[in-house]
């Protein structure tokens, strides 16, 4: 029987704070890691931030939150993932980037702690070959922004053990998510179907048929999104769109996933959306 008790997470931005957010709230201890331990105490500071949120919106108790907090601790180095069960590496949507880090974290690892990717698309398989550790490699894909998000799809790799699987399985539900099982394909099942949308909507901009705000306002009005296909663009960040498009376009080989010239665009000016202060629209 596996059994995770304690978990780290490899990048403190906006999904691997989150990640460690909920594993923490939900009695793990935790080990937030990043480039720099300025960086990974950055990353608590904000958790610090969306814990009192929700405080403030009687989502949990102030017992709750300082008890969350308590479990969360910045690492300083990379040795401070050598004890954990469970490593989810949540970095930049680049493969190249994630290979890198499984490289420089595998020697440190437990033997047996399962390693899994927060990857929106890249081949979960393909990124399990890259470390020594393929069958207890998996993808644990949590959805933004993770404490409020109720979903989280598990990808399994062609070799991921039964066992790593329901152990992983066992780590989600007692987050409180809901859980979809995506076999290994291009953008599994949440980006195969969101991406292709927020592309079109942009081929919609770009095509003249309408603007970003009464294209926004229809989806979100006709067809009851929570956040237009702009809104959503920008919130997600539009360099993790288009890497999400090229994978599906590469991948799938079909031009029905070429990504709009129009997002390429704005991803080469930087206007990366809300973190940036711009993209489809104005945040400074
Ligand atoms: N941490 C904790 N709480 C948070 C939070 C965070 N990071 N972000 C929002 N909240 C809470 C707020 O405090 C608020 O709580 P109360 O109800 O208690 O007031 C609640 O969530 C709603 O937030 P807001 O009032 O600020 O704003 P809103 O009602 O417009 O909701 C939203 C914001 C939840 C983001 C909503 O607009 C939404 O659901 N948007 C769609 C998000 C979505 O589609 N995400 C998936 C993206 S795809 C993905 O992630 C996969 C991928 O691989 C790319």
């Amino acid at each position: 029987m596996v059994e995770i008790r304690t978990v780290g997470v490899v990048g403190a931005g906006q999904m691997g704070g989150g990640i460690a957010h909920v594993a923490a709230l939900a009695g793990y201890e935790v080990a937030l890691y990043d480039v720099s331990l300025e960086l990974a105490t950055k990353g608590i500071a904000k958790i610090a931030a969306n814990l009192e949120r929700q405080v403030a919106g009687d989502k949990i108790s102030a017992s709750d939150r300082d008890a969350a907090l308590a479990r969360l601790k910045p690492a300083d180095g990379v040795g401070a993932l050598a004890s954990v069960d469970l490593v989810i590496e949540a970095a930049t949507e680049k493969e190249e980037v994630k290979r890198r880090i499984f490289q420089q974290i595998c020697p440190i690892l437990k033997p047996d702690a399962i390693l899994a990717s927060n990857t929106s698309s890249i081949s979960i398989t393909r990124l399990a070959s890259g470390t020594d550790r393929p069958e207890r490699f998996l993808g644990i894909h949590f959805m933004n922004p993770v404490p409020v998000m109720k979903l989280v799809e598990l990808v399994r790799g062609i070799a991921t053990d039964d066992a790593v699987f329901e152990a992983s399985k066992a780590f989600a539900l007692r987050l409180g998510k809901t859980l979809t099982v995506s076999e290994d394909f291009p953008g599994f099942i949440v980006n195969r179907v969101l991406m292709p949308m927020i592309n079109e909507a942009i081929y919609t901009l770009h095509e003249g048929v309408g603007t970003i705000e009464s294209i926004d306002t229809s989806m979100k009005l006709g067809a009851n999104h929570p956040m237009g296909p702009f809104q959503l663009a920008d919130f997600i960040g539009l360099d993790t769109c288009l890497s999400i498009m090229q994978v599906l376009h590469d991948g799938l080989a079909d031009s029905k996933y070429r990504p709009c010239p129009l997002l390429v665009k704005y991803v080469e000016a930087g206007w990366l959306g809300r973190k940036a202060g711009r993209g489809f629209y104005d945040y400074r």
